[in-house]
């Protein structure tokens, strides 16, 4: 069964938040394993079909655990090619973390980047959580039909 990874980091728990929506959707698909996490070894990012990295935007950036894990990756010579990738994050004012990701992805480690990182400021509302779940079950769906 193709896995399906959700990286996330969240510090006041609205990324969190956005996390639990986009797990939900993705676990609306049948015949996909869902795998919600906090911290990972880089391996676990191999073992994965699709990655969605969850980051809120800290001084302009993606915070440092989701930054160090993608540096402990490239340093690991972590193979990601070919895989599907996509990004998001709550925001206060800038919010650039997710497209930040999303070009690290796309750029060091060729992955398949969709869209161009879903961004909520601050708590996600009702409909900011619906657009997280269908984040999550696009990316389901595209990893099933591969
Ligand atoms: C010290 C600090 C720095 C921040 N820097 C930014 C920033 O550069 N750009 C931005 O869009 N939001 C910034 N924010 C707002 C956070 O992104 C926002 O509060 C977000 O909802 C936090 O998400 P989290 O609950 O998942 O940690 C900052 C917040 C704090 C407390």
């Amino acid at each position: 069964m193709p896995k399906l990874l959700v990286v996330y980091d969240s510090q006041t728990g609205n990324t969190e938040k956005m996390a639990n929506a986009v797990v939900e959707g993705a676990k609306s698909v049948p015949g996909v394993e869902v795998v919600l996490k906090y911290h990972v070894r880089p391996e676990e990012l191999e073992e994965a079909s699709a990655i969605i990295f969850g980051s809120p935007t800290y001084h302009h950036d993606m915070t440092l655990p989701i930054k160090h894990i993608l540096e402990e990756a490239a340093r690991a010579n972590v193979q990601l090619h070919g895989k599907i990738g996509t990004a998001f994050g709550s925001y206060g004012w800038s919010g650039e973390a997710p497209k930040l990701i999303l070009e690290v992805l796309k750029n060091r480690f060729g992955m398949r980047t969709i869209g161009s990182g879903l961004t909520m400021l601050y708590t996600p509302d009702n409909s900011g959580l619906e657009q997280c779940r269908d984040l999550g079950k696009i990316v389901a769906e595209k990893i099933v039909s591969m």
